[in-house]
C-alpha cells in the first residue's frame, strides 16, 4: 500500500514533534500495510529556497532511517517529496526538480484553504504546462465547503491528479462525494496526511477498507496502480 502524503518527519514542519514520534508513526503505517510512504513536509516558497528545505528534509530522513535500524523497527520505504503550497512566489523558482517526488516529475500541490482566484489557478497551469510536471492536488475534499464550486471545477478541468485523505473517507458527509469523484475518474490516490499519533494519525488501512466496501476491490487496485505509476515504482 502506498501512502502518498505524510508529515511523519520531525524538525521540518508541524508534523512529528520528535524522532520518537516519527518512528512510532512509521511503525503504525507499516502495521497498517503501508509499504511505501512519501514524506511530504510543507514547502512555502516565501519561506525557503528549495535546496534549503530539501537539505533539512533529507537530514531528518537519514537520521530517522538510522534510528529505525538501531531500534530494529520495520518501516515502509520512504520517498522524498514535499507538499508545495500554491502561491505566486513559485514563479520565481526556475528549477522544480527538488520540489518533485524523488526520481519523478510528480509534484504534490496544496491549495490554500481560502481566497482562491484566477491568478492562483494560473500558477497551477504554469507548473503543469511550462514546467511539464504531473500535478497531484492534495486533499481536494478539504476545500468543498470553503471554496466556490466553480473554481474547484475549473481546477479539475486541468486534468490533474487528485489525492484524497484516508481519514476523510470515514466522514459520512464526505464519503459519497469522494466516491463520486473516484467513479468519475476525478480522484486518483490516497494519502494519510498524518501529522501525529493521535488527532491526525494515519488511517490508511481504514481508508482502503472504505474504498473496498463502497467502490470495490478494483478501485483499490487502480489507486495502487496509479500511485506506483506516479512514483515510478
Ligand atoms: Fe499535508
Amino acid at each position: 500500500m502506498v501512502d502518498f502524503h505524510s508529515h511523519f518527519l520531525f524538525d521540518v514542519d508541524d508534523g512529528a514533534k520528535d524522532i520518537e514520534m516519527s518512528l512510532a508513526m512509521l511503525n503504525m503505517s507499516s502495521k497498517q500495510g503501508v509499504t511505501t510512504i512519501v514524506s511530504t513536509p510543507h514547502y512555502y516558497a516565501d519561506a525557503a529556497k528549495p535546496h534549503v528545505a530539501a537539505t533539512a528534509r533529507d537530514e531528518s530522513i537519514e537520521e530517522l532511517i538510522a534510528y529505525a535500524k538501531q531500534e530494529n523497527v520495520r518501516i515502509p520505504e520512504i520517498k522524498r517529496g514535499f507538499e508545495v503550497r500554491v502561491q505566486k512566489k513559485l514563479y520565481e523558482i526556475d528549477d522544480f526538480s527538488e520540489l518533485c517526488i524523488e526520481n519523478t516529475k510528480t509534484i504534490l500541490l496544496e491549495m490554500p484553504l481560502k481566497s482562491w482566484d484566477e491568478d492562483l489557478l494560473d500558477v497551477v497551469e504554469y507548473i503543469k504546462t511550462e514546467k511539464g510536471l504531473d500535478i497531484v492536488i492534495a486533499h481536494l475534499e478539504r476545500y468543498l465547503e470553503r471554496i466556490p464550486n466553480d473554481l474547484i471545477f475549473r481546477l479539475l478541468e486541468k486534468n490533474l491528479y487528485v489525492q484524497i485523505n484516508a481519514g476523510s473517507l470515514v466522514k459520512r458527509d464526505k464519503l459519497d462525494f469522494i466516491c463520486e469523484l473516484f467513479r468519475n475518474g476525478m480522484a486518483h490516490v490516497i494519502g494519510s496526511d498524518a501529522h501525529n499519533m493521535s488527532s491526525r494519525c494515519s488511517l490508511m488501512d481504514i481508508g482502503h477498507a472504505y474504498i473496498r466496501r463502497n467502490l470495490g476491490q478494483e478501485y483499490v487496485d487502480k489507486i495502487e496502480e496509479t500511485a506506483k505509476k506516479l512514483l515510478n515504482l
